[in-house]
């Protein structure tokens, strides 16, 4: 026994010995991690090149929706085929499942289906929980003909068997024409604020977002957990991700108000208050300010 021990021991002799094996204790792992870092950094480098592709793939098929695009009111308004819209805008959350959104060829449609054309659309106009009303679209870049064509094409992409929307007849005096400004979806200036205007007027159901008064951390959260996260937990078109200090921190330094601003109007591909139209201010500006906590 004493022997065995004693065996045990004979490795190591003097107290040189001893600080020579605990250096290589400590060195041997540390060498190792770093060599499986180089490692996995190298591979994500390859990774990278395909991920930057991604999101430029995202960037051009968000790009109908924040590009400036100035339209003639009084020609004949050309429509969006159900695919084309679906690939601009809705395959965003419903390619992948976003934010718990049905995905395109997934069983998650059957029940949709199920309740009927009208009644998805309903929906889909209006905003439900995560999904932002009009897919975060102003009706006066995508009409409710188009949005109903995307349905159709999802639905059917997905197990139904539903036919066409009926084109409507083509406007003599449009709402476009009506508004006189050319249609803009991008910055916080007049454009979006008529576009916030619409989307207000259009969204009529209530979301489960409307918190109580007392714009507090509290309330803010509220609002970011059932809207804004939607897109902001994970980045969605390019959304400044929650908690993300690099994204956050040129943001945060053009100022509170402009984060404000931003969020109640809308910013790009960011619809006015998230798509949730009937939040009050307060309660954006206080889902802005916990978003900025978070990323501080
Ligand atoms: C930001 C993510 C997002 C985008 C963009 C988006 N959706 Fe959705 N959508 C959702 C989520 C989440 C749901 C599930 C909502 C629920 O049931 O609570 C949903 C549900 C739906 C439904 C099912 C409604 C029902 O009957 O229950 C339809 C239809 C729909 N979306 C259409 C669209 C269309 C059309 C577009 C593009 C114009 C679009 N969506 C863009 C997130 C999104
Ligand atoms: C449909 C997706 C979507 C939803 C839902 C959404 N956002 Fe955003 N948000 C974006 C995108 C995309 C950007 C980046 C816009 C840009 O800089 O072009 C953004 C940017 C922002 C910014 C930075 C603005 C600036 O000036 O840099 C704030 C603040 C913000 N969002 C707040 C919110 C709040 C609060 C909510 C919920 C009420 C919300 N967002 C919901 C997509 C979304």
């Amino acid at each position: 026994m004493s022997e065995a021990h004693n065996e045990h021991e004979s490795l190591i002799k003097t107290p040189k010995q001893l600080i020579a094996a605990v250096i290589a204790g400590f060195l041997v792992p540390i060498v190792i991690i770093v060599l499986l870092v180089n490692y996995v950094g190298n591979n994500a480098l390859t990774g990278a090149g395909s991920s930057a592709m991604t999101e430029s793939a995202v960037a051009e098929r968000i790009a109908p929706v924040a590009k400036v695009e100035v339209k003639d009111a009084n020609a004949p308004r050309v429509y969006q085929t159900g695919e084309q819209l679906y690939k601009a805008v809705c395959a965003a959350c419903h390619a992948a499942g976003t934010a718990g959104a049905p995905k395109v060829g997934s069983a998650d449609w059957a029940p949709r289906i199920a309740q009927g054309y009208d009644g998805m659309l309903k929906i889909a106009l209006a905003g439900k929980g995560a999904m932002p009303a009009r897919g975060g679209t102003s009706p006066d870049d995508v009409t409710d003909y188009e949005i109903g064509r995307a349905i159709v094409y999802m639905a059917n992409a997905s197990g139904g068997k539903l036919p066409e929307p009926a084109e409507p007849a083509q406007p003599a005096s449009g709402a476009a024409a009506a508004s006189g400004a050319p249609a803009v979806a991008s910055g916080a200036d007049a454009g979006s604020a008529a576009a916030a205007a619409a989307a207000m007027a259009s969204l009529k159901t209530a979301t489960p977002a409307a918190a109580s008064a007392g714009g507090n951390l509290e309330a803010g959260k509220k609002l970011y957990d059932t809207v804004c996260m939607a897109c902001h937990a994970s980045g969605v078109m390019n959304a400044p991700k929650f908690g993300d200090k690099a994204a956050w921190a040129p943001r945060i330094a053009t100022g509170i108000d402009t984060l404000h601003n931003a969020a109640i109007k809308g910013l790009n591909a960011m619809p006015p208050k998230g798509g949730a139209a009937n939040a009050s201010d307060d309660d954006v500006k206080a889902a802005v300010d916990y978003m900025v906590s978070a990323a501080k």
